[in-house]
This record gives C-alpha cells, structure tokens and sequence, in this order.
C-alpha cells in the first residue's frame, strides 16, 4: 500500500453517527416523497426491460447546478469519448460500445452500511427524481466538455444503504463483460474499472448518479446505464457503467493509481497550478469550438466548482494530494 499515495481522512471530516441517525430519519421520509416524484411512467412497470439507450429521459432543470456555458454539441459528446474497454481511440467506444449487454443491470452497495443491498436499474431510475444538470467536464487530458446529465445526486442512493459510522472511502466498480468489450484484451490498466471517492465527497450534493445526457438514456458510449459525473474532479473520476458501489472504512487505490501513481492521484481535483508530470492542466481546449485552432480555454480552480466544493480540502496540500 506504502507505494500508493492515499491520504487518511482527518477524524474531524468524518460524519459522526449521530448526525447520520438524523440524516437516516429524514431519508426515510424523503425517499417516500421521491417515490411519489416525477418517475416516468414506464420506470413503474417493473417487468418491462430498461430503457433503450436514445429513448426519452427528461429532468427537471436544476439551476443550482447549472454553468453558463453552452453545451458542446451532442454529436461530440457521443462520438469523442474515453471508455477504454471499448479502446483508447477517442472513436472506439462509440464504435464498439452498443456491444454492452444492459439488460438485466443491476448496482450492489455493500460494505460498511447497515442495509447493503442490490438496486435492479428499473429501481435506480425511480429513487428520486431526475434532474438535469450543466455540467463542466475536463478531462486530464487537456480537452473540456459542457454536458447536460439526468440524474440525481449520488448521496440519494448512498443514504437508502445507512452507511456506518466506518464508511469513510467510496468505490466505484464497473461493468466488465469480457465477451462484449474488446479493450480488456488490453493491459493498460487492470480491470475491472474501479475508483474510489471519500466519503464526503461521495455525499457532496454535485456528486451525481447519471443516467441520461441531453434529455436521453445515457448511450453506451458515454456509461450506460448508470455512471457518476464528479465535476470538480478530473473525467477519470467520474467512472461509467456501475456494476457495484463499496463503502470501506481504509484507503484503497483505483485503477488510474494503480497503473500509475505518479501521475494520477488519489483526488485528482481540476487544477490549473499543479501540472500532470507530462503536461501542464493551466489551459483546455473546448471541444466543438473550432477544433485545434480555437484558442485555449483558462481551466479554472477545481473546474469552477470552488465555491462549492473548496471547504472539503481545508488545510490540504493541494500539490502533495494530487
Ligand atoms: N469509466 C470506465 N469504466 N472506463 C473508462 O475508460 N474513462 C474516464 C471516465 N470514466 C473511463 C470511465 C475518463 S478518462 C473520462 S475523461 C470520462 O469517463 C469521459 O466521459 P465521456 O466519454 O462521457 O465524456
């Protein structure tokens, strides 16, 4: 583990139980509201398969959450992706992705929670209501995105789970499905795709559960069914097709750590003053903005996020904890 750099929370950043009793009361309450909330109708017929990837998903906008920035055009969204099952060419996953077999799909929360449990997606997707939501995506890379998700946030579904008092790591584990994803032939990294949040910022309002983009069940390409969106985060974070979710009480690296600890970090928050070893994070080109010869964006301070999410990192060495 020593080789891996993975911070201890501080015990003054761990919820204490009594404030997730009282988190638990109001979840019982809330989630029978969600229940009887803005589901489309098909989410009710249970026997029904899930919805087809393009098929209608409206959410209801949320302006808390929205950028001003336009949304890059849905055909780059779809069609310039990272989903290195499917390859590590930007064209692969929407190429090769309708492989993925979606039906049935299900998520297990386990771990460190009081009621673990597997939530089929027809579930999922009537938990609480959508919404939709304009989010920055940055990619470490250097290329930027403006996104609009469907979901909700990711905290709705932690809480349905009553974490323990020793939920303090996150992770993320997705699909693999060797006979349809022609990229785990390939050792660039070790599958299953996994990353991993801490706890607090797994509950963060932002941190979002997503099942659609531009009003649409989310397509293949871009983590169907069910992905996270961690906006202030670089685009690794944010891991597609979401088979499982673990609650630990210890540090654990991802994928990207694990392949190369040097160069991705445990938090791997937007930047612009910590270069990756290979190139600099201080600029981003916007893609669907002129192509090479547009000029470069400046990448803001935790992707622009800071206002909302700055306080989770008080006191941290951002260089250090990369
Ligand atoms: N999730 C899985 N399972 N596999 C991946 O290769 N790539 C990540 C992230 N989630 C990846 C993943 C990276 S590097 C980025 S930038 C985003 O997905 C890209 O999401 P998008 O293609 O929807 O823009």
């Amino acid at each position: 583990m020593s080789k891996f750099k993975i911070p201890a929370v501080p015990s003054s950043e761990i919820t204490p139980p009594e404030v997730w009793q009282a988190r638990r009361e109001w979840i019982a309450r809330a989630g029978a509201a969600a229940l009887a909330l803005g589901a489309p109708s098909w989410a009710h017929r249970r026997a029904m398969a899930a919805p087809a990837p393009g098929s209608p998903l409206p959410g209801k906008p949320d302006p808390r959450y929205a950028v001003m920035d336009a949304p890059t055009p849905e055909r780059d969204v779809t069609s310039y992706n990272n989903y290195y099952e499917f390859g590590t060419d930007k064209g692969d996953p929407a190429r090769h992705a309708a492989a993925l077999r979606l039906d049935p799909w299900a998520v297990a929360v386990q771990g460190e929670a009081a009621r673990p449990r597997s939530f089929a997606l027809e579930d999922l997707l009537k938990l609480a209501p959508m919404q939709e939501r304009v989010y920055r995506l940055r990619c470490v890379e250097g290329w930027s995105m403006v996104i609009p998700w469907v979901g909700y946030s990711l905290s709705e579904l932690l809480k349905q789970v009553e974490p323990t008092g020793n939920a303090r790591y996150v992770e993320f584990v997705t699909a693999m499905q060797p006979e349809n994803m022609r990229g785990l032939k390939s050792s660039v990294l070790e599958w299953p795709y996994t990353e991993v949040l801490r706890m607090d910022e797994a509950m963060h309002p932002l941190t979002m559960l997503v099942f659609g983009l531009y009003g649409k069940v989310l397509p293949q390409q871009n983590g169907a069914p069910v992905r996270l969106a961690v906006p202030w985060k670089y685009g690794f974070k944010s891991a597609k097709s979401l088979v499982a979710i673990r609650l630990h009480e210890k540090p654990l690296p991802s994928s990207w750590m694990r392949a190369a600890p040097h160069e991705y970090g445990f938090y791997a928050n937007v930047n612009p003053e910590v270069p990756h070893p290979r190139w600099s994070q201080a600029t981003e080109r916007r893609i669907g903005e002129g192509g090479l010869f547009a000029p470069k964006r400046k990448t803001l301070m935790f992707n622009g996020y800071a206002e909302q999410v700055a306080s989770l990192y008080q006191g941290l060495d951002l260089r250090a904890n990369y």
